[in-house]
């Protein structure tokens, strides 16, 4: 299905197409909200850069977290709610935290009415297993696969509405009509042609900003183009100095670097090993968990069968102590022949289980690095994997400070504060995506015959933009620009960090930024990637300044965000305040502020005594 089939008008060569939401991105989040705003009885489209299917949704592999209490009864939202906040420092969006929660349940099993096969409980129930952070087994999972079922659910459902999917088409500019939304504006990235949407409501979708860094779990798509497109409309990004390590991605062979091995290796009962075969993260439980992780062998082994009686194992601690327990190791000399550590699952169950939980990461290794995960253990090191950062939204809408424009899922930003626990992305997609789709619909509906109007000159501009990097002659081309910038934010603003190397790479932001106005890119419109990368590299450098310059600003350790100078949490000055970035004066940069958090009512802090 392509935009070409669906009504639309063609003006001076441009297409033009009128809908009420148009969401950008086809991951998990775009995905429903475009289903939420359909069911709410708007002309709804989707455009997405790649085809559908192909999101990094795909690659939230472990499961949804959910507190249906299918295999602990004890859990409930407000044990989950508790666990997000205390996974995220305390810095979330409390609201968000808490609808989040209290909702998720329901989406999983709309998501099963929708046809989603889930794995099952001995009693017939969804099946739940254990991830980092989580008190209770709570992520509704298809094996090793779950991202890829919810998303094969979704787009069979978005097909089977018949909504409007304009796939390999590329959104680079919004539009406004004074302050509100207008529109986006966008080409195919086949034919190079340009195409516009006459819309007074978009939804970002676009994930996230993986492909900033070397070394990351994302694919190509994940340029920020979301995150840059709301800034350069007026919205305001927060939280944009915590970036997630994975703690396991693939270190071998150099071509699948970076490839997520997933949380459920560990929440099935995997542990962390060094060279000299000791099980380490017993060295690293901070004191915040200390209270609620084992510290011996036995009783981490124990707690996988009697979690009442025992504490959580080490290996199971939210991802950043564990990736920046895994960093350590290796830098201290530990590491494995190719530079990671060792993951083991294969001394601890059997085969059969092995294969049955884990399908796709046992081809994954057979085939990528010829190494039988039921056999041996995995070479594993961290993989840049999630930005909690993203647009800030209302957390009961996702509506942007700018009218018209939402943003969810992985663009948006204040649901996970300064660390994500794994399985609550996929839970984030669904929840806030069906709230946005539906607060989008309501707002193009309320408008009546007061819609916005796309400005001529406005178009005109967009063109000429998309265009520039034809006129230059002479420049680099973009990818030795994106290479560079991809090296440097893993060399300078990685998993710890230090106010030298990020001053350092906010100089070298700047020079990339500086090659970049006279990039130059060869042939012409049709399919071109130098052309598209050209377009993309201004939101990955736009993105990695806000990242540096948020990073630069916030001296203390915390979640996502590790500075080797500032190594301790400091509460009192950074624990009741976000870092809020939007576009400078000159439209090239961003600008950095603070704003305190919202404050969390009685009830609710109850949870935290
Ligand atoms: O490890 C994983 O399966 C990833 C899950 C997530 O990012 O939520």
């Amino acid at each position: 299905m392509t935009g070409n089939e669906m009504s639309g008008a063609s003006e001076g060569g441009m297409e033009r197409h009128q809908y009420d939401v148009v969401v950008v991105g086809a991951g998990g989040a775009g995905l429903r909200a475009a289903i939420a705003a359909h069911e709410a009885g708007a002309r709804t489209a989707v455009v997405c850069k790649s085809l559908l299917g192909k999101a990094h949704t795909v690659m939230a592999e472990g499961g949804i977290a959910a507190a249906m209490g299918n295999r602990w009864p004890e859990d409930n939202w407000e044990v989950h709610f508790r666990d997000t906040m205390r996974g995220g420092k305390m810095l979330n969006n409390w609201r968000m935290a808490q609808l989040h929660a209290q909702e998720a349940p329901e989406r999983v099993q709309e998501l099963e009415d929708w046809g989603a096969l889930f794995d099952r409980t001995e009693d017939g129930l969804i099946s739940q297993r254990d991830f980092g952070g989580h008190k209770y087994a709570r992520l509704a999972h298809v094996g090793d696969r779950t991202g890829l079922e919810m998303i094969r659910t979704l787009q069979q459902r978005t097909v089977q509405l018949g909504i409007d999917v304009f796939m390999e088409c590329t959104v680079t500019e919004l539009l406004k009509d004074g302050e509100r939304i207008s529109g986006a504006f966008g080409y195919w990235r086949e034919t190079g042609r340009f195409i516009t949407f006459d819309a007074p409501t978009v939804i970002l979708a676009t994930g996230g900003i993986g492909k900033s860094f070397k070394v990351t779990s994302n694919s190509w798509e994940y340029t920020g183009d979301g995150h840059a497109l709301a800034l350069r409309a007026g919205a305001a990004l927060i939280n944009m100095e915590f970036v997630q390590f994975h703690p396991t991605g693939m270190v071998w062979p150099p071509s699948v670097k970076g490839l997520l091995v997933t949380e459920s290796v560990r929440g099935d009962g995997g542990i962390l090993r060094n060279s000299e075969g000791k099980r380490f993260m017993f060295d690293y439980i901070p004191e915040f968990f200390r209270s609620e992780t084992a510290d011996t062998e036995e009783e981490a082994d124990r707690w996988y069968d009697d979690k009442k009686n025992n504490r959580r194992p080490p290996e199971l601690l939210p991802r950043d102590e564990v990736a920046r327990a895994i960093n350590s190791e290796i830098k201290a000399g530990r590491g494995t022949p190719h530079g990671g550590i060792y993951l083991d699952i294969a001394s601890r169950r059997t085969p059969e289980f092995i294969r049955k939980r884990l399908p796709s990461m046992y081809h994954q290794f057979k085939e990528l690095a010829d190494v039988d995960i039921t056999q041996e253990p995995m070479e594993i090191g961290p993989t840049c994997h999630y930005v909690m950062g993203g647009v800030e939204v209302d957390a009961d809408t996702q509506e942007s400070a700018v009218t018209g424009l939402y943003a969810v899922g992985e663009c948006s930003g204040g649901m996970h504060g300064s660390n994500r626990l794994g399985g609550n992305s996929l839970g984030d997609l669904l929840v806030f995506g069906k709230r946005a789709g539906e607060a989008a619909s309501a707002y193009a509906a309320g408008l009546g015959a007061a819609r916005p109007a796309i400005r001529d000159e406005d178009l005109k501009a967009a063109q000429a933009s998309a265009l520039a990097p034809f006129e230059v002659e002479g420049g680099e081309n973009p990818y030795t620009i994106q290479q560079d910038l991809q090296q440097s934010m893993n060399d300078l603003v990685g998993i710890i960090r230090t106010g030298a190397e990020l001053e350092e790479s906010l100089r070298e932001i700047e020079a990339f930024k500086e090659r970049a106005r006279t990039m130059v890119v060869e042939g012409h419109r049709q399919y071109n990637p130098g052309w598209h990368l050209s377009i993309d590299l201004r939101n990955m450098l736009l993105v990695s300044e806000a990242i540096a310059k948020a990073a630069l600003a916030r001296e203390e350790s915390r979640g996502g965000h590790t500075r080797d100078d500032f190594p301790k949490t400091d509460n009192e000055v950074w624990g009741t305040k976000n870092l809020v970035v939007t576009l400078d004066a000159g439209g090239t940069g961003v600008d950095l502020h603070e704003k305190p958090l919202p404050v969390m009512p009685d009830e609710l802090k109850k949870y935290f005594d």
